[in-house]
C-alpha cells in the first residue's frame, strides 16, 4: 500500500445510507471533508442523509438506487463519476434481515432469492460496477463490503441471512488477494456488525413487500430452544460505527467489527475443522 488514503480530497458512494449504519458512514466520511454520494431504495430517506451533511457543512448529493438491479447500479456509478469525476472509497452496505426468524424448513425458496438478491448480489453489483473504473484510478482506493458477525456465531432461525453474508465474506477476501497479486492500491474491509439499534427489522418487511410484492402473514416463526449470550448481541446505537470504518479503512484492516469478536465460537469452529482431517 502507497500513500495514507486522504479523507479530505476523496469522494464515497455508500449505498443503504439513508439509514442507520450506512447514515453514520457517510455522516464521519463527510465530517473528514469526503463527497459523498448518500444512495439508497428510499430515495427521500437519501436525500434527507445529505442534507443532513450539506447543513453541517459538508459535501453530499443524493441517488434512488436498488442495488439488486444491475442497470440502477450502473446508472449510479455514472452519475457518481459524472458528478466526482472519480470514487475512492465505495461502501456496499445496503442490506436486510428477516423478520420473524424462520427454520430452514419453513423457508421459502423466494426467502432465500430474495435475501441473496440484496445482501449478496447488491454487493457484487457494486463489486462489477465500481472497480473496474476504480482500478484504473491513480492513489488508494478502498472498498467495504458489509457483512455481519453473525457468520462468525450460530444462529438458529437466520440461516438465508447469514449465509447471504459468508457469500460477502468469500467475495471480499478473494478480491483482497488478487488486487494484492496486481499491485493496485486497493484495499478491501469486511464489516462485521454485532447487534447495531437502526430499524433493518422494519425496513427490510417493508422493502420486501413493496418490490416484490411476497406476503410474509403465513411465516411461521421460528421456536427458540436455546439462548446465546453472544457479545455482540449487547445493542450498541450506530453512531460510532463511521467511525470504527473511518479507521479501518485508514489502517488498511481487512476486517472492522463493532463488538467484541465471539472468540470461543470462532475457536471452536476451528479445532472442529482441524480435527475433520481424515489423512487417505
Ligand atoms: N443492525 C444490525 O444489527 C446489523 C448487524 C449486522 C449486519 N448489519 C448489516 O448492516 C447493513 C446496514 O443495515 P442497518 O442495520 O443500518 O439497516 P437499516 O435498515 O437502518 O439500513 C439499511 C438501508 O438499506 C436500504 N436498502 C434496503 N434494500 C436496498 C436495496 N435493494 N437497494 C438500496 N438500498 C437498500 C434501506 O432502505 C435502508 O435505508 C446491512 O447490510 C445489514 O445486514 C446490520
Amino acid at each position: 500500500m502507497n500513500a495514507e488514503l486522504d479523507f479530505a480530497s476523496a469522494n464515497a458512494v455508500v449505498t443503504g445510507a439513508g439509514s442507520g449504519i450506512g447514515r453514520s458512514i457517510a455522516l464521519e466520511l463527510a465530517r473528514l471533508g469526503t463527497q459523498v454520494l448518500v444512495a439508497d431504495i428510499n430515495g427521500e430517506a437519501a436525500a434527507a442523509v445529505a442534507a443532513e451533511i450539506t447543513a453541517a457543512g459538508g459535501t453530499a448529493i443524493s441517488r434512488g438506487v436498488d442495488v439488486t438491479d444491475l442497470a440502477s447500479v450502473e446508472a449510479l456509478a455514472d452519475d457518481a463519476f459524472g458528478e466526482f469525476g472519480r470514487v475512492d472509497i465505495l461502501c456496499n452496505n445496503a442490506g436486510v434481515t428477516w423478520r420473524p426468524f424462520r427454520a430452514v424448513w419453513n423457508a421459502k425458496i423466494s426467502d432465500w432469492r430474495w435475501m441473496m438478491e440484496v445482501n449478496f448480489f447488491g454487493v457484487l453489483n457494486g463489486v462489477q460496477t465500481f472497480l473496474p473504473r476504480m482500478r484504473e484510478q491513480s492513489g488508494r482506493k478502498h472498498i467495504v463490503n458489509t457483512s455481519s458477525l453473525a457468520v462468525h456465531s450460530t444462529n438458529p432461525g437466520h440461516a438465508p441471512y447469514t449465509a447471504s453474508k459468508h457469500a460477502v465474506d468469500g467475495l471480499s477476501d478473494v478480491l483482497r488477494e488478487e488486487l494484492v497479486d496486481h499491485r493496485d492500491d486497493f484495499g478491501v474491509t469486511v464489516l462485521y456488525p454485532g447487534l447495531i439499534t437502526t430499524n433493518i427489522g422494519e425496513t427490510s418487511k417493508a422493502v420486501r413487500q413493496q418490490e416484490t410484492g411476497d406476503d410474509l402473514s403465513d411465516a411461521i416463526a421460528y421456536e427458540q430452544v436455546r439462548t446465546f449470550d453472544f457479545p455482540h448481541n449487547a445493542p450498541k446505537s450506530p453512531e460510532n460505527v463511521g467511525k470504527q470504518v473511518v479507521e479501518a479503512i485508514r489502517q488498511n484492516d481487512p476486517y472492522c467489527i463493532t463488538h467484541p469478536a465471539p472468540t470461543d465460537q470462532i475457536e471452536e469452529r476451528g479445532r472442529l475443522l482441524a480435527r475433520g482431517y481424515r489423512g487417505h
